[in-house]
This record gives C-alpha cells, sequence and structure tokens, in this order.
C-alpha cells in the first residue's frame, strides 16, 4: 500500500510550520509567520512567539491538509521539533503534536531542528548518502555536522560558533546599515551591487577547528562604519555588505569542504536560512566543484524554517522503523544532537 503519510509540525522560532509527506514526497507545506511582529524590535520577542503559535497552530494544520486534499484521519504520524529553540514556542509545537498523535490514535515523533533542516533536502534531491556533512546556518546556530544516518538520528556535531549565529550577524550588520529585520534577504541583495573590497576579518579561517565566530567580524563593520561617519564621508552600503557578505561565506564553504576532506567525505548539504543566500550558494558550488564535492542545497523556501523538514524527517524515521517518542517527550529548548 501507500507509504504513511507524516505530519510535521515546527515551532521552534517565529514561524508555525506545517509539512505533510508521504514516502519522501511533499504533499503540503504552510507557514504562517509572527516575523512582522517582532521586526519592529529587531529580533524574535519569544512571547510574542508563542502566542502567535497558539493561535496559527489549528488554522495552519488544516490548511496543510486541504491543500493537499486530505483529511485528519488519513495521517499516520505525527513528527514535531522537539528542540532546540524557544522554549514557549516549542512548547506550543509540542502539545499539539501531542494532541493530534492522540485524537488521532497514531505515533508521535519527537525529532532534533538541525537534523530536521538537513532532512529536508532529502525532499528535493532523494536519499542522503552516508556519510554526509552538513553545514547548517540560520538565525539560532552555525553548525558543521556530521551525518552518517540521519534517519537513526546519527548526527554529530563537528563545531558550531563560539558566539554568533551567520544569520544573527547578518541581521546585527543590516541593523547597523539601517535595513529591516530580518536582515539576510536586504543584505543579500544590496550586496550584487557593491564590490568586496573592504578586508573584513576572517575569524577562525585558519585555526584548524570547525569552530566559527561572527561577532568580531559584526564589530570590525560596526568600526569601519562609524569611522567614516566621523569623517563625514557617505557610507558605501553595497560595498560594505558584500565585504561583509564576502567574509561570512568565504570561512562557511572553506570549513565545509575542510570538513568534507578531514572526513572523507564526497558529499555536502548546506541547509538554514542563510543557505538561501546567493553568494554561499555560488561560492560553496565553485568550491566543491573544485573539491570533487556534491554539494547538495534546499530550494531557498525549504531552507527557512518550516513544517516540510520535520514531515520529511519524521517520514524517514517511520519508513526505517526508528521506534515512536513517548507521549510525554518534553520539549527541549537546548536539546542536544
Ligand atoms: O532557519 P531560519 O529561518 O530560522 C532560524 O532557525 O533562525 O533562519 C533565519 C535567518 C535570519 O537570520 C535571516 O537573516 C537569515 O536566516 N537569512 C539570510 C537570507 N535569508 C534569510 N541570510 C543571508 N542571506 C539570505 N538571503
Ligand atoms: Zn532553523
Amino acid at each position: 500500500g501507500d507509504a504513511p503519510l507524516v505530519l510535521g509540525i515546527e515551532t521552534s522560532c517565529d514561524e508555525t510550520g506545517v509539512g505533510l509527506v508521504r514516502g519522501g514526497v511533499l504533499l503540503a507545506d504552510t507557514l504562517a509567520s509572527s516575523v512582522d511582529e517582532h521586526a519592529r524590535y529587531g529580533g524574535v520577542i519569544p512571547e510574542i512567539a508563542a502566542r502567535a503559535h497558539l493561535e496559527a497552530m489549528v488554522p495552519t494544520v488544516d490548511r496543510a491538509l486541504s491543500q493537499a486534499g486530505l483529511r485528519h484521519r488519513d495521517v499516520d504520524a505525527v513528527a514535531v521539533t522537539a528542540g532546540p529553540g524557544l522554549a514557549g514556542a516549542l512548547l506550543v509545537g509540542v502539545a499539539a503534536a501531542k494532541a493530534y498523535a492522540l485524537a488521532l490514535g497514531v505515533p508521535l515523533h519527537g525529532v532534533h531542528h538541525l537534523a530536521a533542516h538537513v532532512a529536508v533536502d532529502t525532499l528535493e534531491h532523494g536519499p542522503l548518502p552516508g556519510p554526509s556533512i552538513a553545514l547548517l546556518v540560520s538565525g539560532g546556530h552555525s553548525s558543521l555536522l556530521l551525518v552518517p544516518d540521519l534517519a537513526r538520528g546519527e548526527v554529530s556535531p563537528l563545531g558550531a560558533t563560539v558566539d554568533d549565529a551567520a544569520g544573527e550577524a547578518y541581521d546585527k550588520v543590516a541593523r547597523l546599515l539601517g535595513m529591516p529585520f530580518p536582515g539576510g534577504p536586504p543584505i543579500d541583495r544590496a550586496a550584487r551591487d557593491g564590490s568586496p573590497t573592504i578586508p573584513f576579518p576572517r575569524a577562525k579561517a585558519a585555526d584548524g577547528t570547525f569552530d566559527f565566530s561572527f561577532s568580531g567580524l559584526k564589530t570590525a563593520v560596526a568600526r569601519w562604519v562609524e569611522a567614516r561617519g566621523r569623517a563625514g564621508e557617505p557610507v558605501p552600503v553595497a560595498d560594505v555588505a558584500a565585504s561583509f557578505q564576502e567574509a561570512v561565506v568565504d570561512v562557511l564553504t572553506a570549513k565545509s569542504v575542510a570538513a568534507c576532506r578531514a572526513h572523507g567525505v564526497d558529499t555536502l548539504v548546506i541547509g538554514g536560512g542563510v543557505a538561501a543566500n546567493s553568494r554561499l550558494r555560488a561560492l560553496a558550488e565553485a568550491r566543491c566543484e573544485a573539491a570533487g564535492i556534491t554539494l547538495r542545497v534546499p530550494r531557498p523556501g525549504l531552507c527557512t524554517d518550516n513544517g516540510a523538514m520535520v514531515a520529511a524527517l519524521g517520514s524517514l524515521q517511520v519508513e526505517a522503523g526508528v521506534p515512536p517518542s513517548p507521549l510525554d517527550i518534553p520539549a527541549s529548548s537546548t536539546l542536544p544532537l
């Protein structure tokens, strides 16, 4: 018969995401975002996010089902992001997922947000060869992972940011350039009209680890912009954006390729909101090609937080026979891999 239909729920930050996946095929992907409510604060306000999830949860599930022409009783398993993320936001999704699983009499699968960012790629590019390396870059995390077997939860961290996440750096630099939140897309656009001529620092580039650091870069950009202001000179916004962006993506791509080499892996997956960045995609493509690495990057709409990624990982787990989670699993803001 048909492969099991998996309903995926994601509420770790400011997007209420619901996805429906059957046998590796994405049938629906619906999103309700509270990003506009956070924009005037320049960052996500946890209390506002949690309340918005509660209001959006049931309508977003209903929209996903109607988009796919399916009904609640067609669902065979429920997957949910159990962490990491904002505690109050996660709780709404986990509580909803438990309620759906219990009401429908189907198994519950609590999944890790980062593993789900990797899993979403399988919806576009098919099964992930194991082992692979994954670079996850978003507003909340910047990590390099070794992924021997995604479905079985074999995902181990090789390194991570020691301070700001890559997306956080984009958001902070955008703010100091007077651009709206979230800052990634406007910097990406502005950078296309500029040149990366300002030599901003590449922190940790040659330290031999798979860790990242972006807070010094953000400070360097702030100092450079301030110095311009003091000198009474205009800020070349496009060049600053391009130079900042080049510093970020140079280190991200160099360390990703180095991780592949160190572990003898020839597949790199990039995910997370920053994977939507056009320069990151282009430089990763060029460097992977030169190194004989196959690069897999989901389309931009699947890189940012969504329900499809949770349904994708849930579907992999269900089909691999991974046992379901107990109905009392906690939402964990610091869930380890
Ligand atoms: O994965 P995501 O939607 O949520 C988190 O889990 O954080 O990532 C959001 C982050 C934001 O910091 C946003 O500025 C960044 O991804 N982002 C980008 C681009 N689009 C989104 N950063 C650089 N270039 C982009 N085109
Ligand atoms: Zn994310």
